[in-house]
């Protein structure tokens, strides 16, 4: 779908590395150049009129976000990637952490959502619980977590899509069973927005996140939190720097030429008829898993009913490297190793070398999925 917005595309190459960052749509490009060539752009905070085009950009892109993630303006913050951000407010909320509270993480995660509350735990000398994915199809239902949660847990850490497995979890469920029991959950949207649309209001989620690289724009993170969260904590920041929320939690200068590219993303991304993308992405996730399960020589690892388009494999005698060097001489994108889905590859017990990871965008097509499959078969 939409492959000619892509202007990347037109190389040959079969790029199944959606997971690892899109390709950038057009109008994202164009709204960069743009951005940087015209006499709009400034610093923000000043009183003449460049620096007023730049507040409003800003502005223009919190609304753009909080539009495509059901949250508010005054609630998105952004920072250099969802691992700073991350890093960032899970060592504030710790300030506030006492003896015998707890945290929620799971071993689905990427480890941006997992080590900066273990790292922010430590420091607090709080307890850090792993919820574990179901041992057959590493779902995680919400019943996964509940075991871990206590009338101590403090926040719940989740993701909304393995970047790894595809699994979706059951975030409805699991931020019903976090509320129950008084936790606020923290949600890493950042591998499923580009395959499902997010309603931090509707979802009652209290801080979601994501990278807008993953969502065919430039590599910034946005933190979709309820604007309360945002004003409550205090994290750390300069003396004349804002004080109000959201800008107190963005340190320096934005970089506003990305905002510009996130703002035009945004746009696409609500353009979208994500209904469709579904359909599209869950044909080839289909086919391609078809085609790998039938293969003697393949292991596919998890096979969650609800996912994202995202797989995970071993070819039999080859390492991941050695099977993502073979496909890329055959101008094929995977990723290999653990694409810091670093518990889980410890759960799978595949440390030290992984697996091969593929994922679909809605930019891929039937023939992507068939070289994959033509070029793991001749591995055989
Ligand atoms: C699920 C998930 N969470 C977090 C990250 C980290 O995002 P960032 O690169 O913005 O720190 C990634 C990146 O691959 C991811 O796939």
């Amino acid at each position: 779908m939409n492959r000619d917005r892509f202007p990347a595309l037109h190389d040959g190459w079969a790029r199944l590395d959606g997971p690892a960052g899109s390709q950038v749509v057009d109008s994202a490009i164009e709204a960069m150049a743009g951005w940087m060539r015209s006499s709009g752009s400034a610093n923000h905070g000043g009183v003449f009129k460049a620096a007023h085009e730049t507040d409003e950009l800003v502005e223009g892109t919190r609304a753009a976000c909080a539009a495509l993630l059901g949250g508010e303006p005054a609630g998105i913050a952004f920072g250099p990637s969802f691992t700073a951000l991350t890093m960032r407010f899970a060592a504030t909320v710790a300030r506030e952490l006492k003896p015998g509270d707890e945290i929620v993480c799971t071993r689905l995660d990427h480890d941006s959502n997992v080590r900066p509350w273990v790292i922010a735990a430590e420091r607090a000398g709080v307890k850090v619980r792993f919820a574990e994915p179901e041992p057959d199809t590493l779902e995680l239902p919400a019943s996964a977590v509940e075991a871990v949660l206590s009338e101590r847990t403090r926040w719940v850490a989740v993701t909304a899509a393995s970047n790894a497995i595809g699994t979706v979890p059951d975030l409805p469920g699991i931020v019903a069973a976090a509320h129950r029991v008084g936790a606020r959950v923290y949600v890493d949207a950042v591998h499923a927005t580009p395959h499902r649309r997010h309603d931090v209001a509707a979802l009652d989620i209290d801080v979601l996140g994501c990278s807008a690289y993953k969502w065919f724009g430039p590599h910034i993170g946005v933190l979709c939190a309820r604007p309360e969260i945002l004003s409550e904590y205090r994290p750390d920041k300069l003396n004349p720097s804002p004080d109000e929320a959201p800008d107190r939690w963005e340190l320096g200068t934005l970089p506003f030429e990305a905002l510009a590219g996130v703002r035009a993303a945004a746009g696409y991304m609500l353009e979208l008829d994500l209904e469709a993308v579904r359909a599209h992405e869950d044909a080839l996730l289909a086919a391609a898993l078809d085609g790998l399960g039938s293969m003697d020589h393949v292991t596919l690892y998890g096979a969650a009913a609800d996912r994202a388009p995202t797989l995970m494999f071993n070819v039999a005698g080859r390492s991941s490297a050695e099977t993502a060097r073979a496909l890329a001489e055959r101008e094929i994108a995977v990723w290999d190793g653990n694409y810091y889905a670093w518990e889980l590859e410890r759960h799978l017990g595949l440390a030290p070398h992984g697996a091969v990871r593929a994922g679909f965008l809605h930019y891929n097509d039937a023939a992507d999925a068939e070289r994959l499959l033509a070029a793991v078969a001749e591995l055989g």
